[in-house]
């Protein structure tokens, strides 16, 4: 049997985990273990990530992961656990190196962008994001009137994460750095022009520096094809990207390592916003679970029918709070389930 772990987290995510569940059990059948995590595991264990949650997680097929944080947890005192250490801790953990978070833009979705439909019309880009190098995870420092965080890369890192975002290239792999100013930068793109040389010489590469990519994401989205990147850059580029397809509430990703199980969530947050109002937008939930079933189970033809069951929902009009209509989580989640 199939072993899932579910990580509902905080805020909107036990309100959206159900829905998804729902989902991933029409499509296969799966052994669900669901455990506490982010603000909600701080409460009850004083962590956010528990060694036993850690050690289920390593042992199962693929993780399913909702959201972490929340205003309750908010602290600048690095003495005090965060929500966020278990995402981190998550992936380190389990050496989810390569994070990959695809937006597409929806023909039915074109008007809920706050992008001009003639720019985002067509545009299918994939973000491959470095998880467990760079900044995120360098030495911090702090004193009372200074801090620091370390920004490193070996070259192995940057090798392996270049594997896989030209595997995942159709045409073209956009390379995205800061190699006029950042030594890791610097080296991030000689490595990565040497693996195109060396292994994927059939696959174009550019290199755009940070900045301009930043713009051209909103200027002319459709040009990119393979987005790859280190961690921090990755970040916030993917938050950009998300506002292509009109809603952050739309976008997927599925982390993954060299063979262990996956983590798969949906780019958005906790969103305490609207937390306990049922209202909010299931889709990227259920887009991680199509990653999930394509990347962590390698069901690809189940994958196609849980996105082409959102598709279908949208094309009928189905329309969040997010995307400028009304449905509920539970109508989204009845539409969804419908199409399927
Ligand atoms: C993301 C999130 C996380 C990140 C936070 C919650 C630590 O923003 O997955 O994009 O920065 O990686
Ligand atoms: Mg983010």
């Amino acid at each position: 049997m199939t072993r899932v772990v579910a990580l509902p987290g905080d805020g909107i995510g036990p309100e959206i985990m159900p829905a998804a569940l729902e989902v991933l059990g029409a499509m296969v059948s799966v052994d669900v273990e669901e455990h506490l995590f982010g603000g909600a595991s701080i409460d009850a264990y004083g962590t956010a990530l528990t060694d036993e949650v850690l050690a289920g997680a390593a042992k199962a097929d693929a993780v399913l992961l909702a959201a972490v944080g929340g205003p309750k947890w908010d602290t600048t005192d690095a003495a005090k656990p965060r929500p966020e250490q278990g995402l981190l801790g998550l992936r380190k953990g389990l050496g989810l190196f390569a994070n990959l978070r695809p937006v597409r833009a929806l023909p039915a979705l074109h008007s809920a962008s706050p992008l001009r439909e003639e720019r985002i019309a067509g545009t299918d880009l994939l973000v491959v994001r470095e998880l467990t190098g760079g900044i995120y995870f360098g030495a911090k420092t702090r004193t009372a009137t200074s801090a620091s965080d370390l920004c490193a890369y070996s070259t192995e890192e940057v090798e392996r994460i270049a594997r896989v975002a030209f595997a995942a290239a159709r045409t073209r792999v956009t390379s995205v750095d800061k190699a006029n100013v950042l030594e890791t930068s610097r080296l991030w793109r000689e490595v990565v022009t040497r693996v195109q040389a060396e292994e994927f010489p059939a696959v174009e590469l550019e290199h755009v520096l940070v900045d301009n990519a930043a713009m051209q994401l909103v200027s002319r989205p459709s040009r990119f094809d393979v987005i790859l990147t280190e961690n921090m850059f990755g970040d916030i580029l993917s938050d950009e990207a998300a506002m292509i397809t009109g809603s952050i509430g739309m976008l997927p990703s599925a982390s993954l390592g060299a063979g262990g199980p996956g983590v798969f969530e949906p780019v958005h947050g906790s969103a305490p916003d609207i937390t306990g109002q049922g209202i909010a937008n299931p889709l990227a939930m259920f887009l991680s679970v199509g990653l999930l079933l394509r990347h962590g189970l390698h069901l690809e033809a189940e994958a196609r029918a849980v996105e082409s069951a959102v598709d279908r929902a949208l094309a009928g009009g189905l329309r969040t709070h997010d995307l400028g209509g009304d449905a509920t989580t539970a109508q989204a989640t009845a539409a969804v389930l419908a199409q399927l």
